[in-house]
């Protein structure tokens, strides 16, 4: 059985080359592997993992607990490397990255929507979104930064509680709060591990639909991993992994 379904576009054959797709693909994975190693234990976290992701795609990447969701998540993010195989962001092999290369990768590429929101509780709504400009600074006047910041709040439905503070707002509403922090730089790519796993089933739902809206009017990547049905149907793309592998 195929670990891979879509609704639209072509198919990752085995080997991760699929001839019918184009060489420019944002995302590509060689056999990559994860190992962990623990005292004298050797867990095998990710077992050769071939797979492409072009731009402007919206993927879900799916499985059990404990299937390599989270590593393979941060390997895809740069937050860690493979332990064995390729891996190349917009066609830049990222494993002969030096470290500040990664980092500036990240920040300039990549944003990150997390399942427990990882917002700063000391900053409202607006410099919450606006935070990443400030660490990350672009050529931008402080009232682009503004027009900038707003716009997003509008797109996400909170431009009226651009004042408040995360413990202000809904789980929900916070989620958007991250959702829009991880555009606000114009990533290439949206990474989101479980973001729905603290929220009910409708507030889930909104922010799934919200991240396709977002998808199909930015053109932005988005890949999020999820063990939830309900929402793994609502993707374009679906990515199984068992065990370590896209494959069963
Ligand atoms: N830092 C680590 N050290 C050792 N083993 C790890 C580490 N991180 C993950 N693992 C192991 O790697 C495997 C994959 O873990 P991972 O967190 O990627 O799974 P997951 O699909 O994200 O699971 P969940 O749905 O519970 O979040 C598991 O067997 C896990 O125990
Ligand atoms: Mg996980």
């Amino acid at each position: 059985m195929s670990s891979e379904t879509r609704t639209q576009g072509s198919k990752v054959a085995d080997g991760g080359r699929d001839v019918s797709r184009p060489a420019s693909a944002l995302l590509r994975l060689e056999n990559v592997w994860k190992k962990y190693t623990i005292g004298a234990d050797v867990v095998d976290a990710l077992r050769g993992i071939d797979l492409e992701v072009d731009s402007g795609e919206f993927t879900v990447v799916s499985g059990p607990s404990g299937s390599g969701k989270t590593t393979l998540l941060n390997i895809i993010g740069c937050l860690d490397r493979p332990t064995e195989g390729r891996y190349l962001f917009d066609g830049v092999p990222v494993a002969s990255s030096d470290f500040d290369d990664l980092a500036e990768l990240r920040n300039r590429k990549i944003g990150f929507v997390f399942q427990s929101f990882n917002l700063i509780p000391i900053l409202n709504c607006y410099e919450n979104v606006e935070f990443p400009l400030l660490v990350n600074p672009r050529p931008m006047s402080a009232s682009e930064r503004r027009a900038l910041v707003m716009d997003l709040l509008k797109e996400v439905g909170l431009e009226r509680y651009w004042k408040h503070k995360p413990d202000e707002l809904s789980g929900g509403q916070k989620q958007r709060m991250a959702v829009a922090r991880a555009l606000v730089t114009g990533p290439r790519l949206v990474l989101a591990d479980e973001p729905t796993a603290n929220l009910d089933t409708k507030t889930a739902m909104s922010i799934i639909d919200l991240m396709l809206e977002l998808n199909l009017e930015k053109g932005t990547t988005f890949l999020f991993s999820t063990h939830d049905h309900r929402i793994v149907d609502r993707a374009r793309r679906i990515i199984q992994l068992t065990d370590g592998r896209l494959h069963v």
